[in-house]
């Protein structure tokens, strides 16, 4: 079994690319990424190594939200060009080999979207019960609240509908009512529009919010079980497109992430972000201790067999730590952002990877190398593979959301506008602007971030045990690395991490091999460890480094 089947399941060797059309290439010089600049650029991604592209919402917008309260769900935002350059994007796309999937986002819409509009002005407007409307506020938990920066309560009066309506976002978001068969009808027409355009699938915003129906009147009993919807919404999927995918967003705690995938059935999300081994690494790289992150993969459930998790180190949100407990939240402030400034929501950092640790390229390569061991889906934001930091001068989550950096200058090769004032955002300032970092720098040069980032994808791509295979943590005795296995089909990863600043040894048990058993560094391949006849292994990793091995027995047909 090799890649003529691996393909079939393609998201589970991926490697997942996010952007913002708006932040990613400006082909018309009026500041603002566009589709025609995306196309021009596809090359990058090619050349990383990237095999899908993420779209963050580039639908019309009333932009509170960053795209993410959609004013109109079946076109583009003119700003970012027409159908026409969407269709030439995905025709660019697909001539490459890359799949496309974009954000769904429909928990809610913009205020302003027409719909809202003639929901709140009638009690008989068709779309009245389109959302989620009461006399009262309704029920609400502490928590509940998802930006706290801005709002107090879930619940907003509504002058003209003389009513309260439920946003789980800022007011200017209204939630939609799924308990209404016409709201449902009307999301499969917008996931089947997108089909139809050439999409392998979809990221799913805010998956456990749009299926929440506790605040809907009497109408929740319209609603199917809300896991039976997300089957329904799958099944729509599959039936448009057999191997089409749902990557849904469900922060939540592992024990409750594993109903969003189906249970054993896998028969709703296709994916799931890891949000908890993502919070764990960092609480693991801010204490220099592998303890966090090992109990985080003991912890994970296993997937169903065609489901998969889409690991990451950072999206396009703050870098949330909800799920570590108060202390360990302060741990990880402490080391990667402990001023006020650089923390939002009192539960995040708006800084990226770079920034958090000093611009220590040893400890950012150290976290994609062990992101991108961990069985799973890798993810990256766009920038990152050029080491990109953030703007601390933007509001809240904008802060890493700056224009992508591909040559030094004034204008970061993003745009050929006037001046950086005409930019959609401002790049970040020495010692992170474009001149210091950027893609053509670093493309040519063999000893970049990029660099290391496409011998990484890779060898993610040509090792399938990564994305299929069975995890399990070795034990050793030395706590701020991380050795992990993961075997599938006769083939085996060794996969070793070293979070400490002093370089570490450690003895680790791989019983019952061959004689002449080995264990080929895939980073420097004349390395070959030699498997003593007891079974055991001993592994030297320098500070902050990580090393991948291939086990190698006399039968191995590798290309090593
Ligand atoms: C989650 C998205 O990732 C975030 O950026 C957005 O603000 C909320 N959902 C609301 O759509
Ligand atoms: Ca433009």
């Amino acid at each position: 079994m090799r890649a003529t089947q691996t393909g079939d399941l393609w998201w589970k060797t991926a490697v997942v690319y996010c952007l913002d059309v708006q932040t990613f290439y400006d082909s018309n010089g009026d500041g603002i990424g566009d589709f025609a600049g995306l196309s021009e650029r596809l090359d990058h991604l090619v050349e990383l190594g990237v095999t899908v592209v993420w779209l963050m919402p580039f639908y019309p917008t009333a932009d509170v939200d960053d795209g993410y309260d959609i004013t109109d769900f079946y076109t583009v935002d003119p700003r970012l060009g027409t159908l026409g350059d969407f269709v030439e994007f995905m025709r660019s796309a697909r001539s490459r080999g890359l799949r496309v999937i974009a954000d769904l986002v429909v928990n809610h819409t913009s205020a302003k979207h027409p719909w809202f509009q003639s929901s709140r002005s009638s009690v008989d407007s068709q779309y009245r019960d389109w959302y989620v409307w009461r006399d009262e506020p309704g029920p609400e938990k502490p928590g509940d609240v998802v930006f706290p920066d801005r709002e107090t309560s879930i619940w907003t009066k509504d002058r003209k509908a003389g009513q309260y309506y439920l946003h789980r976002f800022y007011r200017s978001q209204p939630d939609l009512n799924v308990a209404n068969p016409a709201v449902r009808d009307e999301i499969a027409r917008i996931i089947g529009f997108w089909m139809e355009l050439g999409l392998s699938g979809f990221r799913v915003d805010a998956v456990p919010f749009l299926l929440e129906t506790s605040g809907i009147e009497g109408g929740a009993g319209d609603l199917p079980q809300p896991h039976e919807y997300l089957r329904d919404l799958r099944a729509f999927l599959g039936r448009r497109s057999g191997d089409a995918i749902l990557l849904g967003e469900v922060n939540l705690p592992f024990e409750q992430a594993r109903t969003f995938f189906g249970d054993e059935d896998g028969d709703e999300l296709t994916m799931l972000f890891d949000f908890p081994t993502m919070q764990a690494m960092f609480l693991g790289l801010a204490r220099e201790d592998a303890g966090p992150i090992r109990s985080a993969l003991l912890a994970r459930p296993e997937t169903p067999g065609d489901s998969q998790w889409a690991v990451f180190v950072r999206n396009h949100d703050e870098l949330t730590l909800d799920k570590l407990s108060g202390a360990e939240r302060q741990e990880v402030f402490t080391a990667f952002g402990p001023d006020e400034g650089m923390q939002v929501y009192g539960r995040g950092l708006r800084r990226r990877l770079p920034t958090m640790v000093g611009g220590d390229g040893r400890r950012v390569r150290l976290a994609y190398s062990l992101m991108m061991s961990l069985p799973g889906t890798p993810t990256l934001f766009y920038g990152e593979e050029i080491g990109m930091g953030e703007n601390l001068d933007l509001p809240g989550r904008m802060a890493v959301r700056t224009p992508m950096q591909w040559q030094a200058g004034e204008m970061g090769g993003f745009s050929t506008a006037k001046n950086a004032d005409a930019l959609c955002r401002p790049f970040p300032a020495t010692p992170y602007s474009p001149d210091e970092v950027n893609v053509v720098a670093q493309r040519h040069d063999p000893g970049s971030l990029f660099s290391f980032l496409r011998e990484r994808i890779r060898c993610y791509r040509e090792c399938p045990e990564l994305g299929w295979g069975a995890l399990s943590v070795l034990d050793h005795d030395v706590p701020a690395v991380l050795a992990h296995r993961c075997d599938w089909r006769g083939g085996t990863l060794l996969l070793c991490h070293n979070l400490g600043s002093t370089a570490a040894t450690v003895r680790l048990s791989l019983p019952e091999q061959p004689s002449g058993a080995r264990c080929v560094d895939l980073f420097d391949r004349s390395t070959q460890l030699a498997i003593t006849a007891d079974g055991s292994l001993e592994v030297t990793l320098p500070p902050y480094g990580g090393r991948w091995f291939r086990l190698l027995t006399g039968s191995s047909s590798e290309l090593v």
